[in-house]
């Protein structure tokens, strides 16, 4: 890292694709929240990170002065269309949110639960002894619990499953004709979806692409293109942090064999764990927003038309809002930022939650775990291990526990 330029002026005060910051985030961004809180980085043409919560904050609740209409993640994607409802600023973002956001609310998802718990046992129950953990159950689970949630068919579901690993990958490799490739295969499974929505309507109270086809936006319908567009966001905003935070929890775990135990052995403490594996290990790195027009912030000033990451991990660790944020702290009641904040703020957080929690406490039924080889994590824009290598105990080498078939041992 250079020397932090001066307020106002633009240096180069990070590398993003530092390597250090694969595996340690809050090395790299604590370290930057610390010294240069608002700092600019000359990498994918130039960009400011924000990395205080409070600024942070500031960034995503105010749409007006820092707008997703031009894009909210870093790099950009050049290929990348303008879909609702990420893409869009309030109002004309809003119209869309009210059609989404019903449908991901508690009092809907009675029926989530025990479905997430049976999935994720039934794929944890399958899994080999020695396992690569993020191909093999996190990255799979997750595209399942999407296909659930929006209702996916069954003959698509295992193609949508491929096509968004395939497309994250590319992602990671920043491999453009993959990405666009992969793009466009995703958009043709959900305009296949939404044809046959068309066809045969479901309840718009329960089902998100009849809910998008059934909506009025300005008096109109949404064209179909628009509909299938926003499923293909919302399928892919749902995948990769889940997968990425999952496989962080599980390797926090890995390296504890001690947390695993009291967990195993107190299930009522894994949604408090669970909100503070997304706090320490935050899975969305760099999304980012556009100044409208000149924006003071941290003591810098940032021109109009400048790209604005939101650093979300170094802000879940900032002291001025966290006590000992290094530390795990089940008791925690601070909020954190790994569902974002302001109009943008996750609509799919209750059934996130959901997933994580089900899949670790499947996890943990199953047999203690270890680490078994090199973690390969993913570089910016997100965090989290993409290959996780574990070694899970045959049931009789859980000390202390009486031994049985896995899956079966209920608390
Ligand atoms: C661990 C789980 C998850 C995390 C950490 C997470 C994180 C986030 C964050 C930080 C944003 C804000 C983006 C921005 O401000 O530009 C967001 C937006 C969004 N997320 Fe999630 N998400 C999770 C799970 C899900 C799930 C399961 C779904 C749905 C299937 C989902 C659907 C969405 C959608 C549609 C948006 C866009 C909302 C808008 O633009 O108004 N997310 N998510």
């Amino acid at each position: 890292m250079s020397e932090p330029a001066d307020a106002g002026q633009v240096g180069h005060d990070f590398d993003p694709d530092d390597p250090a910051g694969l595996a340690d985030p809050e090395g790299l961004y604590g370290g930057l929240r610390e010294r240069c809180p608002v700092a600019h980085s000359a990498s994918y043409g130039g960009f400011w990170a924000v990395t205080r919560y409070r600024d942070v904050q500031r960034v995503m609740r105010d749409p007006a002065a820092f707008s997703s209409a031009q894009g909210i993640v870093i790099p950009r994607n050049p290929a990348s269309g303008r879909r609702p409802p990420l893409h869009y600023d309030p109002p004309e973002h809003t119209a869309y949110r009210t059609v989404i956001s019903p449908l991901f609310r508690r009092e809907r998802l009675g029926w989530l639960a025990p479905a997430l718990t049976a999935l994720a046992e039934s794929l944890v129950a399958g899994l080999p002894a020695a396992t690569e953990l993020y191909g093999d159950f996190c990255s799979p689970y997750a595209a399942r619990v999407v296909c659930l949630l929006l209702n996916i068919p069954g003959d698509l579901a295992g193609e949508f499953a491929a096509r968004m690993d395939a497309f994250e990958d590319a992602q990671r490799r920043r491999d453009l004709p993959v990405i666009e490739a992969e793009n466009q295969s995703l958009y043709g499974l959900c305009r296949e979806v939404a044809a046959r929505r068309l066809a045969e309507p479901f309840d718009p109270a329960d089902d998100m692409l009849s809910a998008l086809l059934a909506a009025r936006v300005d008096g109109k319908p949404l064209s179909t293109e628009t509909a299938a567009g926003s499923l293909r966001q919302i399928v892919v905003a749902g995948h990769g942090a889940p997968a990425l935070a999952l496989a962080s929890a599980a390797l926090h775990l890995a390296r504890d064999a001690a947390l695993q135990a009291a967990l195993r052995a107190g299930p009522a403490l894994v949604p408090s764990f669970v909100e503070e594996m997304l706090r320490l290990h935050t899975p969305n790195v760099g999304f980012a927003r556009t100044t409208t027009r000149p924006a003071r912030i941290g003591g810098r000033d940032i021109p109009a038309g400048q790209p604005v990451a939101v650093v979300l991990p170094a802000a879940n660790q900032d002291p001025e809002i966290f006590g000992h944020p290094g530390d795990l702290d089940l008791t925690r009641r601070e909020r954190h930022l790994a569902f974002g904040d302001g109009p943008h703020v996750c609509p799919g957080a209750v059934p996130g939650r959901g997933l994580l929690v089900a899949g670790v406490r499947a996890l943990l039924r199953r047999a203690p775990f270890a680490l078994a080889g090199d973690v390969t994590f993913s570089p910016w824009p997100t965090a989290g291990p993409t290959r996780l290598p574990l070694r899970l105990a045959a049931a009789g080498e859980l000390a202390g526990e009486p031994a049985g078939e896995p899956g079966r041992d209920r608390t």
